[in-house]
């Protein structure tokens, strides 16, 4: 596959567990069979995750997580709790390395991991170590009601906790129905504007949100 220079580099970097300062507009741009993002997409999974993880956001998402202790539930490969370490981040990355029936969890096998992640499932996590966390992160949960679980979970152990969900919206395709009935929006600007620099793969309508 050719990709232009500047993506070549991205893709080394990840492979080479760099987190990227940004991301270029060639790697997320339309789709240009030239390009085949597609293609591309897959690469960037399959060594780092599903969210584009960039320092662009990652460094203002640390700076207005500041102290506060954070659980990573469901993290795959742990680049995103990598990258927040990477700042100082208080963060637990746990996983239970199950994927799904449709999703077979190939970071640990392939020797992808970005740090150690502990095994464990995501209710557990949160029954675990959900009195002493201030934020749970949860990125591109499947859509069966794992997610709704945790956060029902994390409501009833620690009602101050709040969470960070990186995924699409109501009928895209992370979370079910009934975690968007559940989840309550926390208003809260400095975060919005922590997070704005987040970017998109073409096609895919994922964004760093906080519920409660
Ligand atoms: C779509 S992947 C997302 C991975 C990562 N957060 C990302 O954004 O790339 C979903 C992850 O959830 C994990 N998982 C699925 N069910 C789980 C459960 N009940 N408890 C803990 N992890 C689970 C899978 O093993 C997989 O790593």
């Amino acid at each position: 596959m050719h990709f232009p220079e500047e993506v070549n580099k991205i893709i080394e970097m990840i492979k080479n567990k760099k987190i990227p300062d940004s991301y270029p507009e060639s790697l997320l741009s339309r789709y240009d069979p030239k390009i085949d993002n597609y293609g591309l997409r897959d690469i960037v999974i399959n060594h780092m995750g599903y969210a584009l993880i960039a320092n662009d956001w990652i460094v203002p998402l640390s700076l207005w997580i500041g102290d506060r202790k954070c659980l990573e539930v469901m993290s795959g490969s742990g680049a995103l709790a990598y990258a927040l370490r990477k700042q100082n981040v208080k963060i637990i990355p746990t996983d239970n390395f199950s994927g799904d029936d449709n999703f077979h969890y190939f970071w640990k096998e392939d020797g992808i991991m970005w740090l150690e992640v502990e095994k464990i499932d995501a209710v557990s996590a949160v029954k675990k170590y959900g009195r002493e966390t201030d934020i749970i992160i949860l990125s591109w949960p499947f859509m069966n009601n794992v997610a709704t679980e945790v956060l029902e979970t994390m409501r009833s152990i620690n009602p101050d906790c709040m969470m960070i969900y990186i995924g699409e919206g109501r009928g895209g395709c992370t979370a079910n129905s009934k975690f968007f009935n559940l989840a309550e929006p926390v208003k809260d600007e400095e975060f919005e504007n922590a997070v704005k620099k987040f970017k998109q793969w073409n096609g895919i309508h994922d964004f760093p949100r906080l519920f409660k």
